[in-house]
């Protein structure tokens, strides 16, 4: 955290030095590894990461009446519904057996979201997009370590030597690796019975928050881990034949700039210091959701945390890199299977 007079202030932004230019070459590799991974024979190219999806589905984000007026900000002015599409995923960025232990992810896309977004590109679209996943810290602090990392990948290297590069344990990143080895570990029973967290920070006013989704109706799934490799796909699909899905949408208020840092997403924010509150609930209503044209729809989609109105802009390194990956990938990755990229819009649905 490069500020020159060592003073941190709340909701405030502390790119390090030479950060464009390690920006620069994270994107260069991201693309030639996606290039490497989908030669011409090997279509559609998927996503960079969160490759496989278990549904996109329909649902609303209903905005709570009478917050504090410290969170009536942007989207949660005022008390309203918007429109949603919802896709869940697994992590990894190969398609893989769901009985392996990932990450899991959900992204939300609300539509009809008027006011200009903080990309100059897509200035005028009308969606404001969230993206979480299910644990609350990210395994890599900045964009230097991402680019160390992005290094080894494209070498072919070894993952462990990111965080043991050599035998003097001053040089290990044991803190990081602890973080990527619960993630990596992690098994579910449902997508729509976990928990998720955004990991990093974003605006929210003139403050920062961090933001979680967590679900209101649990027990509908089986208690076992079923055998089967695509059985979160099926829990979805027999969820929601019969039932809602609801989930809380939360807030955490950054309070405390040293405690609470934008830069570093490795470090939890302290809920006993700073309680999560409920600024929304989002509702999946029972539906059908796997017939061969939504799944094609929901892979063309594309989610970025860049798509947002200038009240929640994404802050600190790791959301800097993803600005410039996620608009180069998803453009590249729909050039690549000769679809259109674009936002959908409220009448798209
Ligand atoms: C520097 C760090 C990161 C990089 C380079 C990165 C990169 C990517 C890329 C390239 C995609 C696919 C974009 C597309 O083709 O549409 C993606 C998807 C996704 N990322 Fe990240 N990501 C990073 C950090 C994170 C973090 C911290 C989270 C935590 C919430 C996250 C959650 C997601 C989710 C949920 C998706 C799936 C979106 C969808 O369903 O379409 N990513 N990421």
């Amino acid at each position: 955290m490069q500020n020159p007079t060592g003073v941190l202030e709340l909701g405030k932004e502390y790119p390090p030095p030479g950060e464009d230019a390690v920006i620069a070459e994270l994107e260069r590799i991201s693309v030639e590894l996606l290039k490497r991974d989908y030669p011409a024979n090997v279509r559609p190219a998927r996503r960079d990461a969160h490759a496989k999806h278990h549904g996109c589905v329909k649902g609303k984000l209903s905005i709570e009446a009478d917050l504090p007026i410290a969170l009536k900000v942007g989207i949660f002015k005022e008390p309203r519904h918007y429109p949603a599409l919802i896709r869940f995923s697994n992590g990894d960025r190969h398609a893989q057996d769901d009985t392996k232990g990932d990450t899991r992810g959900i992204a939300i896309k609300l539509l009809g979201v008027e006011g200009e977004k903080v990309l100059e590109s897509e200035k005028h679209e009308q969606t404001q997009d969230f993206t979480l996943v299910n644990h609350p810290v990210f395994a890599i602090r900045d964009a230097q370590d991402y680019l160390e990392l992005f290094q080894l990948l494209i070498k072919g290297g070894n993952k462990l030597k990111f965080f043991f590069p050599g035998i003097n344990p001053r040089q290990w990143r044991l803190h990081e690796f602890k973080i990527a080895t619960t993630i990596n570990r992690k098994k579910i029973i449902s997508p729509l019975e976990i928990q998720y967290w955004s990991m990093t920070p974003y605006q929210l006013g003139t403050g920062a928050a961090k933001f979680s989704v967590k679900p209101q109706v649990v027990g509908v799934a089986p208690k076992a881990i079923p055998k089967s490799p695509h059985y979160l796909h099926t829990a979805m699909v027999n969820h929601l034949a019969t039932q809602e899905a609801r989930f809380d949408f939360l807030v955490q208020l950054q309070t405390d700039p040293y405690r609470m840092p934008i830069e570093d997403p490795t470090i939890a924010w302290d809920e006993a210091v700073s309680p999560y509150q409920k600024v929304a609930t989002l509702t999946i209503p029972p539906q059908a959701f796997d017939s061969p044209e939504q799944m094609a729809f929901c892979e063309n989609l594309s989610y970025s945390p860049w798509h947002s109105l200038p009240e929640h802009k994404p802050l600190g390194g790791i959301n800097r890199v993803r600005k410039h990956i996620y608009e180069s990938i998803a453009r590249l990755r729909h050039e690549m299977n000769n679809v259109p990229y674009q936002e959908p819009t409220d009448s798209t649905i």
